[in-house]
């Protein structure tokens, strides 16, 4: 083999190796870090102590308008009317729906309601490849479309925490979107200010009135 030749083969499997290890780190990074539901760990490495990441219970129901005679509310499951019912693919207001739910607030982006709620079960929601997604798994909904905050999320510089840092120590609190976003009129109340600290017992709030 001539010199040349080999000068260009080693090159040539120089910049192979090179596009190989760019394209795995590349899959590697870009492995999205799991958020697993309520008890279950998320932790890095081994830890003494989990994150737990709240979330909603059970399925959204609707408010009857009547109430118990304990005074708790009588709800009405989705699937009672819907079951029967065929869904409406292009309803995307509040101002369209007539015979019930009538002027929802709702301004999320040019969604439509089965962007997220699942027409062939309305008692769950759906990601983007149609997968079932029970509610109290909502932030896989929301993830999938806001990646950054999802990402910032998970680097703990979006949607607040408490408890350790350290997790020998104790354990880590975490808030799902849906604690501080309305999923249908997500925009962030702007003076709404982040959360009030917690009135001990026996104490007085600070009086506003003047
Ligand atoms: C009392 C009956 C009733 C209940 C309970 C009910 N719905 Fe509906 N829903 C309707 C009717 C009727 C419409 C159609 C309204 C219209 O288009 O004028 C509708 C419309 C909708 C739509 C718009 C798309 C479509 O298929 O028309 C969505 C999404 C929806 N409902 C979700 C839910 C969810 C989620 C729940 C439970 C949390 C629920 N509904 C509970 C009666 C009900
Ligand atoms: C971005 C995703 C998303 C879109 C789009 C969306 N929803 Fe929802 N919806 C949810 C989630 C999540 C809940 C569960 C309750 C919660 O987390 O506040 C919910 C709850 C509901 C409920 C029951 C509780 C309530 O707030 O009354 C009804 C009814 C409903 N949606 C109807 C609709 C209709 C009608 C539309 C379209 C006009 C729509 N949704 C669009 C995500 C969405
Ligand atoms: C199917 C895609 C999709 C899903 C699912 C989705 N969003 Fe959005 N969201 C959008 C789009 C599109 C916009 C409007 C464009 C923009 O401002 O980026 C938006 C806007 C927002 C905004 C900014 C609102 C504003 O007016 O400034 C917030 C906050 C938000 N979404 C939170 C959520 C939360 C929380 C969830 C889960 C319940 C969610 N989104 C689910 C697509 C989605
Ligand atoms: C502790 C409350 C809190 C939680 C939890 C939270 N957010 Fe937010 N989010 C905010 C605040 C406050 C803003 C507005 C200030 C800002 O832009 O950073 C915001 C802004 C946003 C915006 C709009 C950003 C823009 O540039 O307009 C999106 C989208 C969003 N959040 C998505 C999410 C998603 C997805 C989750 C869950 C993974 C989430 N948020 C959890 C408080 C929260």
């Amino acid at each position: 083999m001539s010199r040349e030749l080999v000068r260009k083969l080693l090159v040539a499997s120089l910049l192979t190796l090179i596009a190989a290890v760019c394209v795995a780190s590349f899959f590697y990074i870009s492995q999205p870090k799991v958020v697993v539901n309520d008890m279950e760990l998320w932790t890095p490495g081994e830890s003494k102590h989990p994150i737990y990441i709240n979330h909603p219970k059970g399925i959204a129901v609707v408010d009857s308008g009547k109430r118990h005679q304990d005074g708790s509310i009588i709800t009405v499951r989705c699937n009672t009317c819907h079951t029967n019912k065929e869904p409406n693919l292009k309803t995307k207001s509040g101002d369209e729906l007539v015979d019930f739910h009538q002027k929802m607030p709702f301004q999320h982006g040019s969604l439509s309601c089965v962007s997220c709620h699942n027409p062939d079960n309305y008692e769950t929601l759906h990601l983007a490849d149609k997968t079932e997604l029970e509610f109290k798994d909502v932030m896989q909904l929301c993830a999938q479309c806001h990646g950054k905050q999802f990402s910032d999320y998970n680097n703990g510089m979006h949607g607040g925490m408490t408890g350790y840092w350290d997790l020998q120590r104790g354990p880590r609190k975490r808030n799902t979107c849906t604690d501080c976003h309305s999923p249908h009129v997500p925009a962030y109340p702007t003076v709404m200010p982040v959360f009030p600290p917690k009135v001990r017992q026996g104490s007085k709030l600070p009086d506003r009135s003047h």
